[in-house]
């Protein structure tokens, strides 16, 4: 989503400026275009050729030396970004921003800018809350400038409390979100991910290769697109997304009463969860032990509820989407599924395929509604995420 978005980086002369290369080639790897501006404090930390290589473009420092084209250099900087971000931001920028001063090419662009300001402070933590500083953070928030949070760690000065710059993936993020077109907004998402575990013992349970990977990718681009979103996960090891709310379960009964309680308000329904069909029929209160007379069949098996099909029966307004992984008739067991599940539109796909299916970061699938099927060439989970969100956007218009 930040492909030809053009994002100017401001890069203040903090301990973590260490860290904005790292910014500037994150976005270069989304494909947006990256110039950048450093005060002359940051370049004793970096210099302005790491960033010139890494932006693929002139690293503004001086304000005297407007020698790059015809315009006035700070005034066609302004109007160029798409989103200004100031990464780290100083107290001293901070304070020079919330008061008009502009004594530099950075604190200049920022005085001549139009487009929306993002800063990422960064700074020892009593700095931080200084009433200075709180203050002129105050000051900027009123004005509509994002300021993002700090981390708490231990800090550069051998301090621990807050005031660490986020990473810079989390920076990216953020600008991803702020520039993604919010055209789900007012969509209720309801979006299952993940396996579920199904227990045996207290020691043992039973599940599936099912990373989630797929439906956080969804949740994520979602809520991205300005949806608001409600994911219901099995047991992962990923970091949960930001979304309107979170609910973790473990065994299909849970995931199917979590679906049950927000079904009625949903307007989509995504099913990109790989619930278990079947759960041992008893539960061991205590460890089953190994003994000749439990050595075989000692797994009874009974029928988990079909949580696709059941909200399928009740659906009345809402879109669904499921989900399928097969490794033979591939087309056919997915029809089959699309229709007796009463589903809007099915994404399958071969699990014998490499590219596609558990675990991996991208997906090879095909689309199938009640028209007609579509065979996706291989692309990463968060790409096929924005095609079923632009697809499901369809369905809705
Ligand atoms: C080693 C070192 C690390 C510093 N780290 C920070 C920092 O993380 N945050 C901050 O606000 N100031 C930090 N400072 C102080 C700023 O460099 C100083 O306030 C400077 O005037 C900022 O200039 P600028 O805002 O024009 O880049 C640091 C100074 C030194 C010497």
């Amino acid at each position: 989503m930040l492909k030809g978005k053009k994002i100017l980086l401001c890069v203040t002369g903090g301990i973590a400026s260490y860290k904005s290369p790292a910014i500037c080639s994150l976005l270069r790897k989304n494909e947006a275009e990256v110039k950048v501006i450093m005060t002359e404090n940051a370049t004793k930390f970096v210099t302005p050729l790491t960033f010139q290589t890494m932006s693929n473009n002139v690293c503004h420092v001086e304000m005297f030396n407007q020698l790059f084209n015809m315009d006035v250099e700070h005034i066609s900087l302004a109007k160029w970004a798409d989103v200004i971000v100031i990464a780290p931001a100083t107290a001293n920028v901070i304070g020079k921003f919330a008061n008009g001063i502009a004594d530099d090419m950075l604190t200049t662009v920022l005085m001549a800018s139009r487009s929306p300001v993002m800063i990422a402070p960064g700074m020892n933590t009593f700095m931080l809350n200084s009433d200075a500083n709180k203050d002129n953070m105050e000051t900027l928030k009123k004005r509509g400038v994002i300021i993002l949070d700090t981390a708490t760690d231990v800090l550069a000065c051998n301090d621990y409390g807050s005031g660490k710059m986020l990473e810079p993936a989390e920076i990216v993020e953020e600008i991803d979100f702020l520039l993604t077109t919010k055209d789900l907004s007012g969509k209720n998402f309801v979006i299952t991910a993940g396996p579920t575990m199904e227990p045996l013992d207290p020691v043992r349970y039973l599940t599936n290769h099912s990373s989630g990977k797929m439906g956080y990718a969804l949740a994520k681009c979602a809520k991205k697109r300005g949806a608001s979103v409600t994911l219901i996960s099995g047991p992962t090891s990923l970091n949960p997304p930001k979304v309107d709310k979170f609910v973790s379960v473990k065994t299909t009964r849970d995931m199917f009463d979590a679906v049950g309680e927000f079904f009625d308000e949903s307007d989509v329904l995504i099913k990109a969860a790989a619930p278990a069909d079947y759960r041992p029929k008893k539960y061991s209160e205590e460890k089953i032990k190994k003994t000749a007379k439990n050595d075989l069949n000692i797994l009874e098996m009974e029928k988990n509820p079909d949580i696709a099909r059941h909200y399928g029966s009740l659906k009345k307004d809402q879109i669904i989407v499921g989900f399928a992984a097969e490794s033979t008739n591939i087309y056919e067991y997915a029809k089959q599924k699309l229709e007796k599940k009463n589903f809007d539109m099915i994404v399958v796909n071969n699990i014998k395929r490499e590219g596609a299916g558990f675990g991996t970061d991208t997906n090879i699938v095909s689309i199938i509604d009640k028209d007609k099927v579509d065979d996706l060439e291989i692309m990463s989970k968060t790409d096929l995420a924005n095609e079923i969100l632009d697809r499901v956007k369809k369905l809705m218009s």
